[in-house]
């Protein structure tokens, strides 16, 4: 598909972030209601969404000196993509929720700060209307698997053509978690799902229930190889929590491991997603990258999961803060703030370069996995 308007950046404005934690109150005045529940939530009593983050906590990093760190550099390279930091802005759906330029700004702003941007199936702009802003710059598509297989092969070709570089196939969300703050402000994810209606099956602005209802309960690592033989690109499985579902999608072809809950907004009493990180890392063993994500607010905890094993860490609901405040500027200061607290944390470590951080001894009494 060609695009032949100029991408509507909608109203952008720089912002200031003293940290990521402090956005979420800032967002939550210029977002509606029911919008903000829907992306601030976690499932149940949010246990796993609070503990994904207190968890960081738990590991601690020993800091060695006299290491001559003048000047860090973080840059990486992930998948052959280079970036300038270890840094994804994590597929989220609907992104207009958030501001009016959806994963246009992000797109933008993830461009502009050099770091990974992933882009969700049920995202408010096409495929091909992001990859036009993208234009080249570090990009995956993320995948929920559609029953209907033209519609999932429509999905492929576009994120192809759009130079998607992996498809994240996101195996942890067949159904949506138990989330109450929709029920309270009786909110449906609305807007259009743009990749639907670009695919013109006639279904437009279904809800959340209606999106689930689209995707294929039934997965199974045959997937894998299917999805990989069309595309021609590598598939990455996201929402890892065991070990053993990490081997058995490696050897069924995966590309990669993306250790993730979602969040906190699937199952509840789900261990931290960085608690789990180095018993996956270690059956890994480098066969394969791995990616993180789930609670991540600091520069530290960056480095924690890089030195557990992650090669790439993702930010999901930070990123949709600073869209809603700042537009794609605010996604910037959101990644520009975070490789601020990255250096700081490096030089403090005795780290130079992301090798360095891959050998941060780290401690800890947690053991998910024995
Ligand atoms: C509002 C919202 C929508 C999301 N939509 C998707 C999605 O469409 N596909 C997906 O794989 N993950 C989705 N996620 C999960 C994120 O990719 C990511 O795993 C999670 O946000 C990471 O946790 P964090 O928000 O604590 O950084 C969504 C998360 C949020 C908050």
């Amino acid at each position: 598909m060609i695009i032949k308007n100029k991408p509507d950046f909608g109203k952008i404005q720089k912002i200031d972030v003293l940290n990521l934690k402090s956005l979420e109150k800032r967002a939550q005045k210029v977002i509606g209601k029911g919008e903000f529940g829907y992306i601030e939530e976690g499932s149940d009593d949010e246990y796993t969404k609070q503990h994904n983050t207190t968890a960081f906590t738990e590991f601690h990093m020993v800091p060695r000196v006299l290491q001559d760190i003048e000047q860090p550099d973080q840059s990486t390279n992930f998948m052959g993509a280079k970036l300038e930091s270890p840094l994804l802005a994590a597929p989220i759906a609907g992104n207009t929720l958030a501001h009016e330029s959806g994963e246009i700004g992000l797109a933008k702003g993830t461009k502009e700060a050099g770091i990974m941007m992933a882009q969700s199936t049920f995202a408010s702009k096409t495929i091909a209307e992001t990859a036009a802003v993208s234009d080249g710059s570090p990009y995956m598509f993320q995948l929920y698997m559609p029953k209907d297989w033209d519609y999932c092969k429509y999905l492929l070709d576009e994120a192809r053509q759009g130079g998607a570089q992996a498809i994240i196939l996101t195996a942890d969300s067949t159904l949506g978690g138990y989330r109450e703050a929709d029920i309270i402000n009786q909110y449906h994810l609305k807007g259009k799902i743009a990749n639907l209606d670009g695919y013109n099956t006639g279904k437009k602005g279904v809800g959340a229930g209606g999106l689930f209802a689209e995707s294929m309960q039934k997965l199974n690592l045959d997937l894998i190889n299917k999805l990989a033989e069309y595309s021609h690109l590598p598939i990455i499985i996201k929402g890892i929590q065991h070990p053993a579902d990490a081997d058995a999608a490696i050897k069924a072809g995966a590309a990669a491991i993306y250790v993730s809950n979602h969040g906190g907004r699937q199952l509840d009493g789900a261990p931290a997603s960085i608690e789990v990180l180095p018993a996956i890392a270690s059956v890994v063993n480098h066969r394969v990258p791995i990616i993180f994500d789930s609670g991540v607010q600091r520069g530290t905890h960056v480095l924690k999961a890089l030195a557990l094993g992650a090669d790439l860490v993702g930010v999901g609901r930070p990123f949709s803060y600073g869209l809603a405040l700042g537009g794609w500027k605010g996604v910037k200061a959101v990644a520009d703030h975070l490789k601020m607290e990255i250096n700081i944390a490096m030089q403090l470590t005795g780290c130079q370069t992301i090798a360095d951080v891959k050998k941060i001894q780290i401690n800890s009494n947690t053991h998910i996995f024995n």
